[in-house]
């Protein structure tokens, strides 16, 4: 009988990609997948650290799997993902759990299975974080289970170093994919029936700066968008400096492009903003907004947000809701600032105490809830296409969204998952639509 896995992913898109490259390598390695942790040979944590919460989260996973594995002997327990390229962390979690068996990292991922068979001769853990970012490797083939969303990257690691963030230490510099091979990858997943293709990278607008070949992110979408067939496609995340009018032009040109972007704003105080190092002013960002829906008029910004960096008085944090409701956001991600060690923000004076920022967080999440379904409530009564994606067992009813993101249910007798179904919206209820079909689409 061949040998089960699991997989567990914490983090971010790029994470949960890369979880699927993980199952596509254990696959090619005689693997199938568990549907449980209890039932599988080999359980995979694919972690994150962007926050202190998301590590704590892995650390409580990983610990209650003590009993798992005194039972099951010959369960292999591999531990990999951000958390690991983390300054000292491999050495906490090899300390803190001895059941771990394999410790890898994000820049050697195609390495655990051949790490899981050292471990499996040798009858030693197995420890191997690479530092320094080799060259791309291209042929990792994931095994996908998001039909019909499709990932694909386009570069990995990020250079911008905002004062708060951990990734670019964790992820190592940015590195460009070359043009072809992202091109190849998406022909072939249209060939293969996907329907919503999301080019995914730290900053995607500095795409291919590194290739020094010409390569552009405006030339790479133009040409995404220009291969044949009924898809969407999307990209994120943004850069709000890096963001321009000739990608504008590409979205306009095309309407197979999602005229939605996702440009993290983090705050409004410009004062807060220069010590991010975000490299941009609330003005200059409201500015590109405008630029856009100018340009486009049904565009569509989402964004994400930070209360509590280090020093943000009430002040600060007012000029941030101020920019909130200018800004019209579709939604927005908030988060309370964490702090990362190895940051330039984790040295900064003045960290602000956890009652302010519970207090900030709450007053925002607030305000973006008020904005966010009152732009629901304007879909009452149009007619949206969705991408059908799921079933939902206890809604008795279909799910997909809009090329917004926006959710929306609808019954339908027969199965229309990976398909375009026009819907009437009847209802909106928070964030997510409601309504009856149209029309289903070919
Ligand atoms: N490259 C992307 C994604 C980075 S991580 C970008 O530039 O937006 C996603 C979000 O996590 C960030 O936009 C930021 O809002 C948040 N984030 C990153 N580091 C954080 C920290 N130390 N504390 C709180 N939120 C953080
Ligand atoms: Fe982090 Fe900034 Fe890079 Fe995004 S752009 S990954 S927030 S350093
Ligand atoms: Fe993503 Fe978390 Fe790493 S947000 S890049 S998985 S630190």
């Amino acid at each position: 009988m061949r040998e089960r896995y699991f997989i567990v992913t914490y983090g971010c898109q790029m994470n949960v990609h890369e979880s699927e490259k993980i199952a596509g390598l254990l696959r090619a390695a005689g693997y199938e997948s568990a549907d449980s942790q209890e039932n599988a040979d080999l359980i995979v944590f694919n972690t994150c650290c962007v926050r202190e919460n998301a590590e704590n989260h892995a650390f409580g996973n990983i610990g209650a799997l003590k009993k798992l594995k005194k039972q099951k002997k010959n369960l292999i327990i591999a531990v990999g993902g951000c958390m690991t390229q983390e300054k000292g962390k491999a050495e906490t979690l090899k300390e803190k759990f001895p059941f771990i068996d394999v410790i890898f990292g994000t820049l050697n991922l195609e390495e655990l299975p051949a790490l899981i068979q050292k471990k499996r001769e040798e009858k030693k853990r197995v420890i191997k974080i690479c530092e320094k970012e080799g060259e791309i490797v291209e042929d990792v083939k994931p095994f996908r289970t998001s039909f019909p969303n499709a990932w694909v990257n386009i570069a990995y690691g990020c250079n911008n170093f905002c004062s708060y963030c951990i990734v670019p230490y964790v992820r190592g510099r940015e590195r460009s994919r070359k043009e072809e091979n992202i091109l190849a990858e998406i022909r072939l997943l249209v060939e293969q029936g996907y329907k919503e293709i999301t080019l995914l990278g730290q900053n995607v607008n500095s795409y291919g700066n590194d290739l020094k070949d010409g390569s552009s992110f405006a030339r790479l979408l133009d040409k995404a968008a220009s291969i044949e067939g009924k898809f969407r496609l999307r990209f994120m995340t943004s850069h709000p400096k890096d963001f321009n009018a000739d990608v504008v032009e590409v979205m306009k040109k095309h309407p197979k492009i999602c005229r939605l972007v996702h440009l993290p704003v983090q705050s409004g105080s410009n004062e807060i903003l220069r010590r991010m190092n975000r490299r941009y002013t609330a003005e200059e960002y409201l500015n590109k907004i405008q630029m856009l829906k100018s340009a486009i008029p049904q565009a569509e910004v989402t964004t994400d947000i930070i209360v509590g960096f280090p020093g943000e008085t009430e002040e600060d944090y007012l000029q941030t809701e101020e920019l909130v409701k200018k800004a019209d956001f579709a939604s927005a991600f908030t988060f309370v600032y964490s702090k990362r060690s190895g940051t330039k923000a984790a040295e900064m004076p003045d960290q602000v105490p956890e009652d302010v920022s519970k207090n900030r967080i709450m007053r925002l999440v607030e305000l973006v809830n008020t904005l966010t379904r009152k732009k629901s409530e304007t879909y009452v009564g149009k007619t949206v296409e969705i991408l059908c994606e799921d079933y939902d067992e206890k809604k008795k009813a279909y799910l997909g969204r809009d090329e917004f993101g926006r959710m929306a249910y609808f019954p339908y007798p027969k199965n229309v998952v990976g398909r375009f179904v026009r819907v009437n919206v009847l209802t909106a209820n928070g964030i997510s639509l409601f309504g009856e079909v149209a029309e289903v689409e070919d």
